[in-house]
């Protein structure tokens, strides 16, 4: 499966702090935003990674994140020069999808809770159709949402409706088969101009291919689009980093863990930016998994 992170749009809700930096790029307690979602497609197993940005932003996500191979991936950049909508992904991404399925996630999404690996393994192969994950808010007339019959299937998705029929938020993290182009090819835009990801999710429940995924209570999704969301995920983040002294979304970390890069490669990437304390920790970690010698064994890290 290919991945997609969606890291354009101008940041309006944060402005003026994203007048000038992308939101993406915002420090999430100590890394940038963008380590979350690209820690999600890494848990997933997912290696071939393309990033979707404004011309302006992409030679800096390059800075960050180079070609991937440092990570074991490849990460791969593409253009959106206007925000066209976030179905506008699977445009500009074709090439990069080819003929397999895909995982979009979109850049300020932030996912964390018990035994999520598993729930991504259990759904990331062999998907026909889609599968979306909905989660319990408090203001679902901020998001897509997912309305379902007593049998708890799907009966009907909306972009952020006046008078929500649930309180399932529809995140965003979405596996797509590779009809999701076609489906994309033939959206109209709408009122207000864009390719919704939402007429995308409507286009699979007509033919009756959705599998929705609920993340339960004891979940966490954030999303950092506004100055009060963006400030209570770092506290999150560092109040579980802190009380556990493990690192939420330590992207060298999972890289490890997952075999997608040895030892002595991982410790060099902590090596590199030693004067901070995420730096010893990936040192920490490269020393703690060197000396066990197996990777999977140890703590179920993330679990
Ligand atoms: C987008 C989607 C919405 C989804 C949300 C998740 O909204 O359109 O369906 O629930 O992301 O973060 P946006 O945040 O771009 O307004």
């Amino acid at each position: 499966m290919k991945g997609i992170i969606l890291a354009g749009g101008t940041g309006s809700r944060l402005q003026p702090a994203t007048l000038a930096v992308c939101k993406q790029l915002f420090p999430v307690s100590d890394k940038p935003m963008i380590y979350y979602p690209l820690s999600v497609l890494m848990l997933a197993g997912i290696r071939d990674i393309l990033i979707i940005s404004t011309p302006v932003d992409l030679p800096i996500f390059q800075r960050l994140l180079g070609d991937g191979s440092q990570l074991g991936l490849h990460v791969g950049y593409a253009r959106q020069s206007e925000p066209r909508g976030l179905a506008d992904a699977f445009l500009v991404g074709a090439d990069h999808i080819g003929d397999e399925p895909v995982a979009l996630i979109l850049g300020d999404n932030i996912f964390h809770g018990h035994s999520f690996v598993d729930l991504l393994a259990a759904n990331v192969t062999n998907v026909d159709g889609c599968v979306l994950f909905s989660y319990p808010v408090n203001d679902p007339e901020r998001y897509g949402v997912g309305e379902v019959d007593e049998r708890g299937r799907l009966i009907s998705i909306e972009e952020k409706p006046e008078r929500p029929r649930s309180n399932r938020a529809i995140t965003g993290l979405y596996f797509y088969d590779n009809d999701v182009i076609e489906i994309a090819r033939r959206l109209r835009p709408s009122p207000r101009g864009e390719l919704e990801i939402t007429d995308v999710n409507r286009a699979y429940l007509e033919r009756g291919k959705v599998r929705l995924v609920n993340l339960g209570r004891g979940f966490v999704w954030l999303d950092a689009g506004t100055p009060e969301a963006l400030l209570q995920a770092g506290q999150y983040v560092r109040t579980i980093e802190e009380r556990q002294g493990v690192r939420i979304a330590c992207i060298e970390e999972i890289a490890l863990r997952k075999g997608f890069i040895s030892v002595d490669e991982c410790h060099q990437l902590g090596a590199e930016i030693a004067e901070s304390s995420y730096g010893r920790y990936v040192m920490a970690i490269a020393k703690e998994v060197g000396s066990v010698g197996d990777v999977a064994s140890g703590p179920a890290w993330y679990r």
